[in-house]
Order: C-alpha cells, then structure tokens, then sequence
C-alpha cells in the first residue's frame, strides 16, 4: 500500500485538520478536573455560564436510570465527548470517569487522544491516579500538560511541585508561568513568554472570565495587589532565578513527551486558564499519523479510516442502544457513507452518526481526522475494530490492561442462566470488563478481571437493569496479572502457592498472582518464560 501517494490535496481538507486538537484532561479525583472543563467550555462559547456541566450532571442523574448507579455512589462513570470552537480550533475534548477506582474505560479513553491535560491539586501534589494516568499517558507517547491547580489555597512550594515531577513521574518540568503570592493572596502569574503578570480579579466561582491586568513586574500595581513586600520580593527572586536557570523552552521535547509544560492557577476563580488553554493550543499538535499493522497512516491519507475505542450500551433509557465511538484518523466522514468493517469484511452504511454533547445527541453529516463520532445501533462492531474505505487499513489492537483485582461472577437462579450468559457476553464484548479461565478444571462462575473493582458493580447493575438477572460478586484474592510467553514451554513451571495458571479470553496464558511479592518468586524460579503486563502479540 503505497501510502503517501494518496493524500488529501484539498486545501479544505488540510485546514480541517490543522485545526483540530484532540485532548483528555487526567487527575485524581477532586483535583479540578470538572472545574476546568466547565472553564474550557467557557472559552469556547460552548456553555454561557461555567457550572454547567455540573448542572448537566445532575439533570442527567434525574432523567437516566441507568445513572442511578451514579447517582447513588455520587460518581461519574461514562465518559463523554465534548466538542467546542475556540480561536479557530475546532477541539474535542474526551472526559474520563475520574473515580477512584479506575477503570478500563478510562485507559482506552487515552487511545484515542493526541495529548492531555494533567490536573494536580497544588495542596497535594501527585497523587496515586496522576501517577497510573500518567504511566498510560507516557507509553502511548502522549504529550502532556501539567495545570497546577488550586493556587488560592495553601499549596507546596512551587519549586517543590516542579521537582516531584521530575522525580516522581520522571519527565522534564517546564513552568510556562509562575504563581504570584499564594493561597488567599494569589493574585495571578507571570507569563514567561510575554514577560507579563497577569493580574485577576475574583468573580464568583469564576463564572466569567476573570477580569485581567496585564502589566510588567516592576509595575507599582503589582507590589500593590501582592500587598506584602516581602512576597513581592521573593516573587521577583524566583522569577529572576528562574530566567538565570536558563533551559530554554523546547517545544519538540514536548510533543514527544519528555517535557511538560507546567502552567499554575486556580480553576475555580478562572485564574491562568486561558493562558493553559492557548498554551496548550500553541504547543500541542493537530491529529497525526496512526500504527497499522503495514505502516503509519496520515490523516490527509485520503480514504475514511477509524477505529472504535469505547462501546457504551443503554447508556439513556430514551434511546435504548448502542453507541460505538469511533475516532476519525483519516480522510472525511460523511453521513450515509458506506465503510468496510475490517475484522468481519462486510460493508456497513454508518447511516445513524451522532454527535454527543453530554448527554445530547446531534446527527453528524461530515467529521474530520481528530473528531470522535457516535455510531448507534451497531451490534457488531467492537473494542479496536477498524472501520474505512480502504481495508487495506488496519489499525493495531487497543491495548488491554493488566487486571488489578478478580472475581467470580454467580448465576444464582440456575432457571435465568440464559439470559445470564447473553448479558455477560455482551458486556464482554463491550469490553467492561475481562474473562479469564483457570487452568485447573472445576469452578463453574466466570472469573473476570477489572482494573478497578467498580468495573464488578457495574457489570452487576447493567445485568440486572439491561438483563433482568441478578448475580453475585465474590472476590478472588489475585492483584497482579502477568501474561506469559506462550511460545515458552510450560512444562514443569514452579507456581508459587495462591498464586496459578489461566487463560485469558483468547486463549493467551495468563498468571494470576495475590501480591508482587508471588511474581518475583515466579520469576525468580522460572527464568525461561518471559512475563509481560500486556498479551503478547502473534
Ligand atoms: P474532579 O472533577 O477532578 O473530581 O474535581 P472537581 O472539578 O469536581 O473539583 C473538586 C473540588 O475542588 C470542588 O469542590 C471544586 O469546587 C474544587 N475546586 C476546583 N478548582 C478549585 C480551585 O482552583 N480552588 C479551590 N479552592 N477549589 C477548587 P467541592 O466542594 O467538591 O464542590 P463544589 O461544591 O465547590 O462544587
């Protein structure tokens, strides 16, 4: 397939592209990241007044059953794609459930962007989910953008903030501004770019653009609104150090993930969010290419290729369905077009394409490299398939995570169990969640594995809602999941006690273990087999 030779040479086509950015914001629970979304779609026009995808949250929360899971753990499980304008730039940000039990969902999200946005809560500095999301982040290669957040509170020491990224996740910080006063007295950042304070002024909850004083340092105003001389002082000696300190900026070891951009400011009262997002529109880069199995595929690539990253059934009980997002790599979606459905070879009309806004759905007529589309109704299409007009295309598989906790799921009225196992293979299919198989003959209840054990109640509540049949979770003791090379011999393999021998749904040998500790020993003792937190491919 002689790539290059077919690309895009319409103008339209190129610039459609150029202006997309498409982004998640990571965190750890309660560091911001709802806030500064809300704030984002302020900028980009999309909501009138920031608050309203909280609103929208509980709007949702009374009209969808489905929900009610939510409602009643006050958490946020689905994620949602939101699309907005902002300076020209067409931006589609992807929300991830920010839980503190992670979940698939929320790792396959990260296939699908070309950047993110890391949220860290100041007072706290990185916390353990920064730490997984990040991991993910790093090995895709994405680039990543730090928003130290919640500046108006007491906080760690900048410095020290800057230093635990580079010691903790082990990538290059570089603070784009830096905070001026702290806590009760932020008053707003200096911009290194522009050499510029940016002064704001309070509003409520930042429920409109901050009113903003941009000026030089040496400007009275600024010692004023500082209205300490000693933290204007010290203000004025890091920012001197930090212009000595002298690296400069390097915007390619940001687009290949070795440096993060930090910016500082406080989501909530709308302080530095502008400044992040036209930082992160300046330094971030629009769709690129993307892995099949014979080669990179560009975006101008001028056939419609995609490849679906998350399945989400009965997500509202007004529409019934099942939506297959589906991320657009090359060449223009259209509405009605006809695409091959690589893994089945059957051509499919993708007739019924939405748009979701939160919970609202808007048909799509064209979609462009970079923009997620809804397909509903499809019952066949799964987690990595490849939808495109070339089916010489196709994408490499989304890689699975190594389970963190296990357990078996009981049928408990044996008269149901059809409708059990119809339920359960289709959220398999979802890829809710992961069924393995252990060696040893004799246990009836499928084994599944889950990231975080909220996969477990989900599963349970979708059987029960979707399905009609109630089912019981009881826990497995396995925390740690190693797949094994199945080239290896495994005869004669020392497994330590509590420890043993599965296959995963695809028939790849698996070893469950109930701590690291089990793992070591395993390794230690059988030298010849290579273990590996993700399947080994053919
Ligand atoms: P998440 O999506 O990452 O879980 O966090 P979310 O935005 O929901 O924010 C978590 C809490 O932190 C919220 O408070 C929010 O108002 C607060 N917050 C966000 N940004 C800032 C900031 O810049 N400064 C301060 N001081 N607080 C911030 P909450 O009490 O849980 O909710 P609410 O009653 O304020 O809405």
């Amino acid at each position: 397939m002689d790539n290059a030779a077919i690309v895009t040479t319409d103008r339209l086509g190129r610039d459609q592209i150029a202006r997309r950015r498409t982004f998640a914001i990571v965190s750890h629970p309660d560091a911001g990241k709802t806030t500064l979304t809300e704030k984002f779609l302020l900028y980009g026009g999309a909501l009138q007044l920031a608050g309203s995808v909280t609103a929208r949250k509980n709007l949702r929360a009374t009209t969808s059953d489905w929900m009610e899971l939510e409602k009643q753990r006050g958490i946020s499980i689905s994620s949602t794609v939101l699309q907005f304008d902002y300076r020209g730039y067409r931006i589609n940000l992807l929300d991830t459930p920010g839980h503190k039990d992670f979940s698939e969902d929320t790792y396959r999200v990260l296939t699908a962007v070309d950047a993110a946005v890391m949220v860290i809560d100041a007072g706290k500095g990185i916390e353990s989910q920064t730490r997984k999301l990040f991991e993910v982040c790093r090995r895709r290669g994405v680039p990543i953008f730090t928003f130290m957040n919640k500046l108006d509170r007491p906080t760690l020491d900048p410095l020290t903030l800057l230093d635990e990224l580079e010691s903790v996740l082990g990538i290059a910080a570089y603070p784009m501004n830096w905070p001026l006063g702290t806590g009760f007295g932020f008053k707003g950042v200096w911009d290194r770019r522009t050499r510029m304070a940016h002064l704001y002024e309070r509003t409520e909850r930042g429920a409109y653009r901050a009113p903003v004083l941009t000026t030089g340092l040496s400007d009275p105003v600024v010692r004023d609104r500082l209205n300490d001389d000693d933290v204007y002082r010290t203000t004025c000696e890091e920012i001197e150090m930090l212009e000595g300190a002298g690296a400069a900026f390097d915007p390619a070891a940001v687009l290949a993930g070795r440096t993060t951009p930090v910016y500082f400011g406080s989501a909530i009262n709308n302080f530095g969010v502008q400044l992040l997002l036209d930082g992160f529109l300046e330094h971030s880069a629009a769709p690129g290419p993307r892995m099949t199995q014979t080669g990179l595929i560009a975006p101008t690539h001028r056939p419609f290729s995609a490849f679906v990253f998350k399945i989400q059934a009965n997500m509202d009980p007004r529409h019934r369905d099942r939506i297959a997002f589906v991320r657009v790599v090359s060449g223009k979606f259209e509405r009605d077009m006809t695409v091959t459905h690589v893994r089945t070879g059957k051509a499919v009309r993708l007739s019924n394409a939405a748009k979701l806004f939160g919970r609202e759905r808007e048909i799509i007529e064209e979609a462009w490299p970079g923009d997620v589309v809804g397909i509903v109704g499809n019952a066949h299409f799964a987690i990595g398939d490849t939808l495109t007009e070339d089916p010489a295309i196709v994408y490499d598989e989304i890689p699975r995570f190594a389970p963190e906790c296990f357990a078996y799921l009981e049928n408990p009225v044996a008269s149901d169990f059809k409708r059990f196992a119809k339920g359960l293979a289709q959220l398999l299919q979802e890829g809710v969640i992961q069924s393995f198989e252990l060696a040893e003959a004799g246990r009836r209840a499928p084994l599944l594995g889950a990231v975080g054990p909220l996969q477990f109640e989900i599963v349970k509540y979708r059987l029960e809602s979707e399905y009609g049949v109630a089912s019981e979770v009881r826990g497995a003791p396995w925390t740690v999941t190693r797949w094994l090379d199945p080239a290896a011999s495994r005869e004669n393999l020392l497994v330590p006690t509590g420890a043993c021998l599965a296959s995963d749904a695809q028939g790849n040998p698996v070893l469950l273990c109930v701590d690291d500790w089990q793992l070591r020993y395993f390794q230690d003792r059988n030298h010849h087999v290579q273990v590996s937190d993700q399947p080994f491919t053919p």
